[in-house]
């Protein structure tokens, strides 16, 4: 028997390099060895969206056909929407007497988009709403509704696994075994910067490429991108660390151009310019086989609907049966 994996995404854009190379790469790599729900978390969006819900639905359907462009096969993948699950909302109200205001005020994944927020509205929190705050409770219920033995995540979201497996044992200590304590999958994915040298590539920060970006748009961002600084002459040594072309290079190059490149730029043999214009060209190749896998689905969106359709059908089975035992356990099974 395959263990079960869950992971969730926000339908609020499409994917970036940031999202492929720190997530989507790896779940399309696992696919084979579990039985993995996907879910597509439209509820999870609105608890920041809730004043754009065009926005939300129409990335449902972007959000789903990037994933498919990747290599994520629906065959193997329940692809499933969040808000077509009843349960994992039933399931959110019995989590919520488990957790405490204070525990969700302390989680250090909720704090840090609550500062963020701060900044960005200045005021002191009272925007803040219930919902926000209770969604890592949500996502306990998304975890636990399918039995999700197995979460792959960032560093930013093990915070919310720790408060969904603290639920668990809460739930688990009160009520009986039911509820399984999902682990961590650790990958060896990793963070991606932006265009503009940050730390992290972010549709907010405006730094991204996005798997969908065509070849001008691709030129334009590149063309764009931080170099060494104090590389002011096209034959000046510089250092390739401190440049994002030589960073994307060593995402989408192969080894022996990376090499090349490298041990030019560090002798300055090779201009800025030159060295731009290959990574465009090896970003757009990179590119090319995903757009082309998303074209299928851009001129079949009946496909994608399929896809949903059928996904959902098979999660909604299994959290239908996992809240038949959650509510015996609590019970409620009247
Ligand atoms: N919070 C996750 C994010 O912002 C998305 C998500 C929703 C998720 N439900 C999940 C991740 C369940 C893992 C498991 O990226």
């Amino acid at each position: 028997m395959k263990k079960t994996i869950l992971t969730g995404i926000r339908p609020t854009g499409n994917l970036h390099l940031g999202h492929y190379f720190g997530a989507g790469k790896t779940w399309r790599d696992v696919q084979d060895e579990y039985d993995f729900y996907l879910e597509i978390a439209d509820v999870q969006a609105l608890t920041d969206n809730f004043e754009n819900p065009d926005k939300v639905r129409k990335n449902i359907y972007e959000l789903t056909k990037d994933l498919l462009a990747i290599g994520i096969e629906p065959e193997k993948v329940h692809f499933f929407v969040q808000s077509k699950i009843p349960e994992i909302a039933e399931l959110t109200v019995f989590y919520s007497n488990l957790v405490t205001v204070s525990r969700l005020q302390r989680n250090p994944t909720v704090k840090t988009e609550i500062a963020q927020k701060k900044e960005l509205f200045g005021n002191d929190g009272e925007s803040i709403t219930y919902g926000f705050l209770g969604y890592p409770v949500s996502q306990a219920a998304d975890i636990t509704a399918f039995k999700g033995e197995v979460v792959p995540v960032g560093d930013d979201q093990l915070p919310l696994l720790e408060q969904c497996r603290e639920i668990v044992r809460k739930f688990n200590s009160i009520y009986g075994e039911t509820l399984i304590e999902p682990q961590q999958l650790l990958s060896n994915a990793s963070r991606v910067k932006g265009l503009d040298g940050n730390e992290k590539m972010g549709k907010s920060l405006g730094n991204a490429i996005y798997l969908v970006d065509d070849e001008e748009t691709v030129k334009n961002k590149i063309m764009g991108a931080i170099t060494d600084p104090n590389k002011i002459k096209k034959d000046d040594p510089a250092n390739p660390d401190v440049c994002m072309v030589y960073y994307y290079h060593k995402l989408v190059n192969n080894e022996e151009n990376v090499n090349t490149i490298c041990n030019e730029c560090k002798k300055g043999a090779r201009g800025c310019v030159q060295c731009k214009k290959e990574l465009i060209e090896a970003m757009n190749n990179f590119l090319k086989p995903i757009q082309e896998k998303r074209k299928f689905y851009d001129e079949h969106p009946e496909e994608v609907d399929k896809i949903l359709e059928k996904g959902t059908a098979e999660a909604r089975e299994k959290a239908i049966e996992t809240m038949k035992e959650v509510r015996h356990a609590m019970r409620i099974d009247y």
